[in-house]
């Protein structure tokens, strides 16, 4: 089985936006008090035999790559793990030095998912997601797992140029 992983093209777009509403209930993501609009970032896609099994979305400054999505429809296959080492390889060569995502406190599987590929969590912003709520109301009050969602944590890796 091979995963292939391609920029995000405008023809991918309806595909992949129907996917973030779903999982994201809009096609935004609130962190760190920022709006990212999903439609206006860059991406990857991943495909196995022709179908879509997951995508990423990321932002990148200067030094920094920012991780704002990164979902798998088929999980456990290896398509996060084969999204994440091509946005590594991406990011390094436009010259980033740390690769980051901000995950909520819920996301134990995020949490155990980045850490085992190099992650660390280098910061935790206690009741960030009251403020995110006031920019995205229907960010829920439960998660995954049964757990309050309150906190931000700041999961990175530095990669080399
Ligand atoms: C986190 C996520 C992207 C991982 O994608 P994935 O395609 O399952 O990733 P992989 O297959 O490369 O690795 C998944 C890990 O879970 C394990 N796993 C096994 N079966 C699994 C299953 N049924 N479901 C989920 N994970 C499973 C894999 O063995 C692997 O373990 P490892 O970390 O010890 O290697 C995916 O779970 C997801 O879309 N989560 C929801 C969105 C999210 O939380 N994104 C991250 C924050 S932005």
């Amino acid at each position: 089985m091979t995963i292939r992983i391609r920029p995000i093209e405008p023809d991918d777009q309806s595909e992949i936006l129907a996917l973030v509403r779903e999982r994201w209930g809009d096609e935004t993501i609130v962190v760190h008090g920022e709006i990212f609009h999903v439609a206006r970032l860059e991406g990857l896609k991943a495909i196995i035999s022709g179908a879509l099994v997951g995508f990423s979305h990321h932002q990148m400054s200067e030094d920094e790559c920012e991780i704002v999505t990164l979902a798998s429809i088929q999980e456990g296959l290896g398509v996060g793990t084969a999204l994440l080492e091509a946005l590594e390889k991406l990011a390094r060569a436009n010259g980033c030095k740390i690769l980051f995502a901000i995950t909520t406190n819920d996301n134990l599987h995020a949490l155990g998912f980045y850490q085992r590929r190099g992650f660390r969590m280098v910061a935790l912003y206690a009741d960030q997601v009251k403020y995110s709520r006031k920019l995205k109301p229907a960010i829920p009050e439960i998660g995954l797992n049964g757990i309050p969602i309150r906190d931000e944590i700041r999961l990175e890796k530095t990669i080399l140029a």
